[in-house]
């Protein structure tokens, strides 16, 4: 048998270079596949996350000041009200839910409403009648009636809503806001 009848190498060389033009056809077959998919898919993931994708703000109600009682409800022991308000979602506008809830109190015929979420760890803070301070049940910190912080792992006194000052016989309005929890510095979230 001859060199030539043995030799193999040139239809081998041949084959490789079929593998690698398919390879290279499979790769730009996948890379366009993919290309085509996020051009039809981005949109509508877009349109499907809209406004999310925007920026748009998501969630809101209860930025507007929001009637709780009329003023000469108040008095030196601290009465809680809820803050009803409407909210409206990206997708929903629900009426007249409760967004939260204020604990007001006259103290040198000072009006003054708080929050009543604990600024540690957002529990609802209550008032005790008998120590004559606010207390929070989950641990154990409490404020006085001005909201300072007295005792217990909260960061910060309660937080003080803002409410439009009424006269005698007229209404309070407050505005709810929340804060951000286990941190000193009152930061609105
Ligand atoms: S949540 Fe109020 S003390 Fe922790």
């Amino acid at each position: 048998m001859s060199d030539d009848a043995t030799n193999t190498s040139p239809p081998k060389r041949a084959s490789e270079a079929d593998d690698s033009r398919r390879g290279f056809l499979k790769v730009g077959v996948g890379v366009l596949g993919a290309g085509l998919a996020g051009v039809v898919v981005a949109p509508a993931v877009r349109a499907l996350l809209w406004p999310l994708a925007d920026g748009v703000k998501v969630t809101s109600g209860g930025e507007d000041f929001v009637v709780v009682g009329n003023r000469d409800q108040f008095g030196e022991t601290p009465i809680k009200v809820d803050i009803y308000a409407d909210r409206v979602d990206a997708w929903n506008r629900t009426k007249n839910v409760k967004i939260g809830s204020a604990w007001v109190v006259v103290i040198d015929e000072k009006l003054h409403a708080f929050s009543s979420v604990c600024p540690h760890l957002g529990c609802a803070v209550d008032y005790d009648g008998e120590l004559g301070k606010f207390k929070c049940p989950c641990h154990d910190s409490a404020f006085g009636l001005d909201g300072a912080r007295e005792e217990g792992p909260s960061p910060r006194g309660l937080d003080q809503l803002e409410f439009d000052e009424p006269k005698e016989g007229k209404l309070l309005a407050i505005r709810y806001e929340r804060f951000k929890q286990g941190v000193e510095a009152k930061v609105k979230v």
